[in-house]
């Protein structure tokens, strides 16, 4: 038996990796492809969930940094730089830590969920908070890595999507072929994109492996969807901060996936996130963070508006591991009874006397 070694060592004839470079890896992808039972009742439909907050470092982005981080040691870089939401920065300082790399950080100051902050400051990275959003982040970290020696691991740098692709593989081994449908929550633009570039891939050529590619359908929140409005937005808002961005930068490459796949990309409000964010913690035993819940939200939607045909098979990604925004999991819940440490009294307040 051996441990799954990584995306770059499992699809690496799918890959544009130089043969003789060092791997940086934690092993990242080989994700659980969970059977939705309580959204496949619901929807009439065949539904999965592919579990990305079991990547390691909780969420999807660990595929493309495996490959921005591989290339850009193998070019010599010394540190690189990202602009994130929090699971961008998360990931390339772990990998940077790999690779023996010094890893620069741009976040939204106050934007930024808890959890991912522990993590990009325990692997020491070094962290500005900027005083604006994710896309002055991203400005910010472009123009730094123009004008200095620092490699920019944002979903703009293309090995990331290389990277990203594999999840739409895993997929379709595991399934055999492709869904009807692949549900997503939209930020970026940059994971929606590498999925339809690993669909198109896998059903392309003499050695596809599936024969269709799916629709695409991706999911904004409602306070910055761009993309549903055809416009920036100045000044997003949402309480799903991992996709709190007014301008994508894969903007293009999002509505090519959408026209292409012949899908679409919808919104849905902070209210929705949360309903959905609940259900899959509280009736799948998946805990994923709010941005995540974006897609089971707008499946949720969809099946309300008529547009799921019974009897399809669905994929919805869940992007990021609920432990990074566990607030949203204490809100509004019920406080935890205190009890002494007698049987009797803890028996009656669970109801077993
Ligand atoms: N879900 C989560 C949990 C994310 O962290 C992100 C993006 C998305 C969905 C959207 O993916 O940007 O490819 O469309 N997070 C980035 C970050 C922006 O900095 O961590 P996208």
């Amino acid at each position: 038996s051996r441990q799954w070694r990584g995306i770059i060592e499992e699809y690496r004839d799918r890959l544009f990796v130089k043969p003789d470079i060092e791997v940086v890896s934690l092993r990242e992808g080989g994700t659980p492809l969970v059977p939705a039972r309580v959204l496949s009742e619901r929807t009439g439909c065949d539904v999965h969930l592919k579990v990305e907050g079991a990547n390691p470092t909780g969420s999807f982005k660990d595929r493309g940094m495996t490959m921005a981080i591989t290339e850009a040691k193998a070019a010599g870089a010394q540190a690189v730089i990202c602009a994130s939401t929090g699971n961008t920065s998360a990931s390339a300082a772990a990998y940077a830590v790999r690779a023996g790399m010094v890893c620069a950080v741009l976040v939204p100051q106050g934007k930024i969920a808890l959890g991912k902050m522990g993590q990009a400051l325990v692997h020491g990275a070094k962290i500005l908070q900027v005083e604006g959003n994710f896309d002055d982040c991203l400005t910010l970290a472009r123009g730094l890595s123009e004008k200095y020696p620092v490699a920019l691991v944002n979903s703009v740098n293309p090995a990331r999507i290389e990277g990203q692709k594999t999840a739409a593989f895993e997929i379709v081994d595991m399934l055999g072929d492709a869904p009807d449908i692949h549900v997503l929550p939209v930020g970026n633009a940059g994971n929606i994109t590498a999925y339809w570039k690993g669909y198109g891939e896998y059903a392309d050529g003499a050695s596809a492996r599936a024969t269709r590619t799916p629709r695409m359908w991706g999911f904004q929140a409602s306070g910055a969807a761009p993309l549903v409005h055809g416009a920036p937005v100045r000044d997003p808002s949402t309480i799903a901060t991992a996709i709190r961005i007014g301008n994508p930068a894969s903007w293009s490459l999002a509505e090519q996936a959408r026209d292409e796949s012949e899908g679409f990309i919808d919104s849905v409000t902070d209210r929705q996130i949360l309903r959905a964010y609940r259900l899959l913690a509280a009736e799948e035993g998946v805990f994923a963070e709010p941005a995540s819940a974006a897609s089971v939200a707008g499946l949720l939607q969809a099946v309300e508006q008529g547009k799921v045909d019974p009897g399809q098979r669905i994929v919805c990604t869940v992007t990021g591991n609920g432990l990074k925004d566990p607030d949203w999991a204490v809100a509004g819940a019920p406080q935890p009874v205190t009890v002494p440490v007698d049987a009797d009294a803890a028996a009656e307040r669970l109801g077993l006397a």
